[in-house]
């Protein structure tokens, strides 16, 4: 659904899911997700791409609770970068994340420019896998690791009628994939050490806690600034993708892989 801004993530988006997720997130968890995604990687000093950096959240966290060097935040769409400018200087780490606006497909860096290639629940909407972890790894370092987090399907077939009902609602640029496409995806542009997993579990609890926030007190809140109607037409969102979460079909997952060298 684009808006009057003419990007799929339009303020009043932003404004709602920063509202469910936190200042500067567009997906869910904030910090405590972040650094489950990280786990045991060391980040500090290390020069990191974030793909589709949205709200600038994530960036602010890989470098404020993980130490990273310079993160280097990209995306498509300038209604997000010009929020995650304004987030991150609040923050006062403009001088340690710098954003860039490219356009779909091979990314405007040169080989081996990064540490981490790392994504939070972006390239859902890169439709091909392949060409996107082929690039990340003409980017990574030897040795480096790519750490993604995303919205995969649980399958490769065709979505049952709810997942139909729930991307359809979403109406964002869904390019869904099942983690098997990503793994192949991965081995194919020649990572090792590349694993997927489920965080399905975890979503299906948190979705329903964020959904019972949405129907309380804070929808009132959220209506007086975004409007009744987008405030329900989310809280519809919700409930399809709770569904849909429930038969696995929607499975949030953690990505990872080593660039050998
Ligand atoms: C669900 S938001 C996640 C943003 C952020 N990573 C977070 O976790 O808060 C997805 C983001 O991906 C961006 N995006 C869409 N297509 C993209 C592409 N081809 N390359 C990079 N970013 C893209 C969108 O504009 C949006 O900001």
């Amino acid at each position: 659904m684009a808006h009057e801004d003419g990007d799929l993530y339009h303020a009043a988006l932003i404004a709602l899911l920063e509202g469910v997720w936190g200042d500067g997130f567009l997906s869910p968890g904030g910090p405590a997700e972040i650094a489950r995604l990280v786990a045991d990687h060391d980040l500090s000093g290390a020069a990191v791409l974030d793909i589709g950096c949205g709200a600038g959240g994530v960036d602010i966290a890989l470098v404020r609770d993980h130490g990273a060097g310079f993160v280097s935040g990209v995306d498509v769409e300038d209604t997000v970068l010009a929020h995650a400018r304004m987030r991150i200087a609040e923050a006062g780490l403009s001088d340690r994340i710098g954003l860039a606006k490219v356009a779909p497909g091979p990314l405007p860096f040169p080989p081996q420019s990064f540490d981490v290639v790392f994504s939070k629940d972006s390239i859902v909407h890169i439709p091909d896998k392949h060409a996107l972890m082929a690039d990340a790894w003409r980017l990574l370092k030897p040795g480096g690791w790519f750490i993604a987090s995303d919205w995969l399907i649980g399958h490769d077939d065709t979505p049952s009628p709810e997942m139909a009902a729930y991307i359809a609602a979403e109406g964002l640029d869904f390019g869904m994939a099942s983690a098997g496409r990503y793994r192949d995806a991965l081995a194919k542009a020649g990572f090792v050490e590349v694993t997927t997993q489920s965080r399905n579990d975890w979503y299906r609890v948190t979705a329903r806690q964020e959904l019972a926030r949405m129907r309380g007190p804070w929808r009132e809140t959220a209506a007086a600034a975004v409007g009744p109607d987008f405030v329900d037409h989310n809280i519809d969102i919700w409930e399809r993708m709770i569904v849909v979460l429930d038969k696995g079909e929607h499975c949030p997952t953690h990505i990872r892989g080593r660039k050998p060298g």
